[in-house]
């Protein structure tokens, strides 16, 4: 059924690829009208992309064909839709508002989740109110989360994006990197009498994770004196309680998730507990509401007129037919510098795969690779090769009508960038308007080219009022779902990540043999090939330890 639906997309590209974005706007008074859609507190303008009705059509009949309504309805229903580990994909009950229950196994979820949530309520409010102390007696200051990917990009990018609405006086830190700079820095302001600690690891077997816990552990220890102290400085969120009582946190510390919350859509639950603390419950909460909102859009919503749909097909368009092998995010956001970073992990941990459902090869290409940073930063950066490069790197742009931080002119100024760059991306600039602007100096020939801009290039422009707790909530949501498509799309697994594994195991195998006297290397047991074992020998000879 998708292969005659594929071949309407590939008939629609062949048509509409030739074609410039500024004669498609010429021809159709009412384009930027018809591609466009509200959906909660996001208004998206598509009309800067290479479509016309036909092509959309076609792309969304393939969305159809592609079967993303009756895997939406699965995902929603608690069905085991990650088939490769056996598990349903449930972050949308982590921030369900309605009173319907949500099952996995006849089970309903919801009761747990909210229970959940209610201890976090609670946790942040006694911490927040100076209600729960530190083993001397002192407010805690400092609440560092101690995780990594899904358990420390989601909330240090959401504490970063709501940071107007922190209480002042408890600062939120995150240390994720094994590297141990990462830890000594931040331990090395802080003052341990003040200092709260959030272990954050679904396994609670990862790594870096433990590792940095270990240690943050070892100095609070030292400057506390004793072991008594741990029950004050450190809670933990995993949902491995076997692993968090050997680690030696008290369960009761504990707040739990599930096997049915992948580790990147897992901010809305007790991942999310650094931005409770941060911002306060009611903030978060909020940013559950909007999540919500988009996701009943996503479920009511009709699909031509479906925003993580359209994005997610406009995605599968320039991946597939343009072959584009990127696309850019541009927050024009301070508070959301963070966000590409998290939606590195998503879109590529969920759709950076080559096998199928079924085990077979993919036919095409699957997620592209995902970056991105603030404006008006990437201008004086590299949006040169956006518009004048060789790449076709579709962008969206992400914006707030109004900042939190009205300075003087700047906001209007940053506004007028963020809409200036989408407009020039699409125009472009001709041969007769460079020599147009140079009235009576017309450049030398060899010059004019450098000058010109050839335009017809795609993006998106995402608008909210103001960037509060609930347009964010929407805001991830929104790319959650439209990775959801994609990965619906592309036939593929979204919500495993295999792709990890190889690495970690083995840097378990190399980590002895970089210490003298603990292994040798493995070159002589032909273990590694020449090029590692030349590295590891190298290091080893080089290490001062
Ligand atoms: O290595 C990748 C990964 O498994 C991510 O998927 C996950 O978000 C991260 O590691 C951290 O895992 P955990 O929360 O279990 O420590």
């Amino acid at each position: 059924m998708s292969a005659a639906a594929w071949d309407d997309v590939r008939a629609a590209y062949e048509r509409v690829a030739p074609e410039h974005m500024r004669a498609l706007f010429a021809g159709d008074p009412a384009r930027a009208r018809r591609f466009s859609c509200d959906a909660g507190p996001w208004y998206l303008d598509y009309s800067k992309n290479r479509i016309d009705d036909q092509a959309m059509a076609a792309l969304i009949a393939l969305a159809r064909a592609s079967g993303v309504e009756a895997r939406r309805a699965a995902m929603f229903a608690g069905e085991r839709i990650n088939v490769t580990e056996n598990r349903a994909v449930l972050h949308v009950a982590l921030r369900h508002r309605g009173a319907t229950p949500i099952t996995v196994d006849g089970q309903d979820v919801m009761p747990s989740v909210r229970a959940v949530l209610a201890q976090m309520k609670a946790f942040s409010a006694r911490l927040r109110n100076g209600e729960w102390r530190g083993f001397t007696g002192a407010v805690i200051t400092d609440v560092v989360n101690i995780g990594i990917g899904g358990s420390d990009l989601g909330p240090s990018m959401a504490c970063e994006a709501l940071r107007k609405f922190a209480r002042p006086g408890l600062r939120a830190h995150f240390v994720s990197n094994v590297d141990g700079t990462h830890m000594s820095e931040v331990l090395r302001r802080l003052d341990p009498a003040c200092t709260l600690f959030i272990v954050a690891s679904k396994t609670f077997t990862t790594q870096e994770t433990l590792t940095n816990a270990h240690t943050a552990r070892a100095w609070l220890i030292n400057a506390l004196g004793g072991e008594a102290a741990v029950a004050r400085h450190f809670v933990a969120v995993s949902s491995n309680p076997p692993g968090v009582r050997e680690f030696g946190i008290d369960t009761a510390n504990m707040f739990e998730f599930w096997d049915w919350v992948g580790g990147r859509y897992s901010m809305w639950g007790a991942i999310g507990l650094p931005i409770a603390c941060h911002v306060g419950f009611e903030v978060f909460e909020s940013m559950l509401e909007g999540a919500y909102a988009m996701d009943k859009h996503f479920c009511d919503a009709p699909l031509e007129r479906n925003m993580p749909v359209i994005m997610g097909m406009l995605g599968v368009w320039y991946r597939a037919l343009f072959g584009a092998a990127s696309y850019a995010i541009l927050p024009y956001d301070q508070y959301l510098h963070r966000f590409p970073a998290y939606l590195q992990q998503l879109d590529m941990e969920s759709n950076g795969k080559s096998v199928q459902l079924d085990g077979t090869a993919v036919a095409g290409a699957t997620g592209p690779i995902v970056w991105g940073e603030p404006g008006t930063n990437g201008q004086h950066a590299f949006y040169q090769l956006l518009h004048q490069g060789t790449h076709l790197i579709p962008a969206d742009f992400i914006v707030a009508a109004n900042s939190h931080n009205p300075v003087g002119r700047h906001h209007t100024l940053l506004l007028a960038n963020c809409i200036a760059q989408g407009e020039a991306l699409m125009r472009g600039k001709t041969p007769d308007e460079v020599r147009a602007g140079l009235a009576g100096m017309p450049p030398a020939p060899a010059l004019l080219p450098h000058r010109v801009f050839p335009g017809n290039r795609p993006s998106n422009t995402l608008v909210t009022r103001s960037l509060d707790a609930y347009a964010l909530g929407a805001l991830v949501a929104l790319y959650e779902h439209k990775v959801f498509v994609q990965g619906c799309v592309f036939g593929i697994n979204s919500f495993d990540q295999w792709g990890v594994e190889l690495g970690k195991r083995l840097a378990q195998a190399i980590e002895p043999e970089l210490e003298q006297g603990r292994g040798e290397t493995g070159s002589r047991a032909g273990v590694h090939d020449a090029s590692t074992a030349r590295l590891i020998q190298r290091v080893r000879d080089w290490r001062q330890i």
